[in-house]
């Protein structure tokens, strides 16, 4: 399965998924690798793997649907079968997303649909989780649709918040499971063990 990763940050997500590959434990490859940011340290870890690397930025672009074209000509030339957004801050155009319908995931840092939504990302999930006083948190992969961080949730994988945990503390601990279940959702996809119908999404 060709998968193109997008990411805005350091990209160990992107190192988990390559990892997996490298492990003979995920049947794909990945593609691409897109970011709106050209410091992103995913880019460096594409340069190291080889892998083609692409940056978009917004003022590249004068309207979403010029930056969708420009994004779909892009998936297509890395023949793109699945995309993963890993880290990734930026909107995806709607264009994008109804023509990879189903085969675009994200990865969030908390039990969805809690701490989700615009402005809950990185370290203000978890900052917001311990806030709260809740004893619970996670990771969670989703379907991206037309709802930032609203789509139909394929895999969530829950730990404690201990009493002493700070937000950084919890984040190296979700950081962990993301590492964990990214490749197994992944995996899933690529061995056509993912059924979805509506909102809801089975893995067999
Ligand atoms: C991860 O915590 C992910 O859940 C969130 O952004 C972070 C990306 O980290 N969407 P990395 O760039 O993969 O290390």
């Amino acid at each position: 399965m060709n998968i193109a990763v997008f990411a805005s940050g350091r990209g160990s997500n992107f190192q988990a998924i390559l990892d997996a590959i490298n492990a003979g434990f995920l049947p794909a490859r990945i593609t691409v690798l897109i970011s709106n940011n050209s410091d992103a340290g995913a880019f460096k870890i594409a340069h190291k793997y080889n892998i083609p690397t692409q940056h978009f930025s917004q003022k590249m672009f004068f309207s979403e649907e010029t930056l969708a074209d420009a994004m779909l000509e892009v998936l297509e030339k890395y023949h793109t079968e699945f995309i993963v957004l890993a880290g990734y801050l930026k909107k995806i155009p709607v264009q994008v997303i109804r023509q990879y319908r189903n085969r675009i995931i994200n990865i969030h840092p908390a039990l969805l649909p809690s701490f989700g939504g615009l402005g809950m990302y990185g370290h203000y999930v978890h900052e917001a989780v311990i806030a709260s006083g809740e004893k619970v948190s996670g990771a969670t992969i989703h379907l991206v649709d037309e709802e930032y961080d609203r789509g139909p949730i394929v895999l969530q994988k829950s730990l404690r918040v201990a009493p002493d945990d700070t937000p950084d503390s919890l984040a190296a601990k979700v950081l962990k499971i993301e590492h964990e279940i990214l490749p197994l959702a992944l995996k899933a996809f690529a061995e056509g063990r993912v059924k979805i119908e509506g909102r809801k999404v089975w893995i067999m």
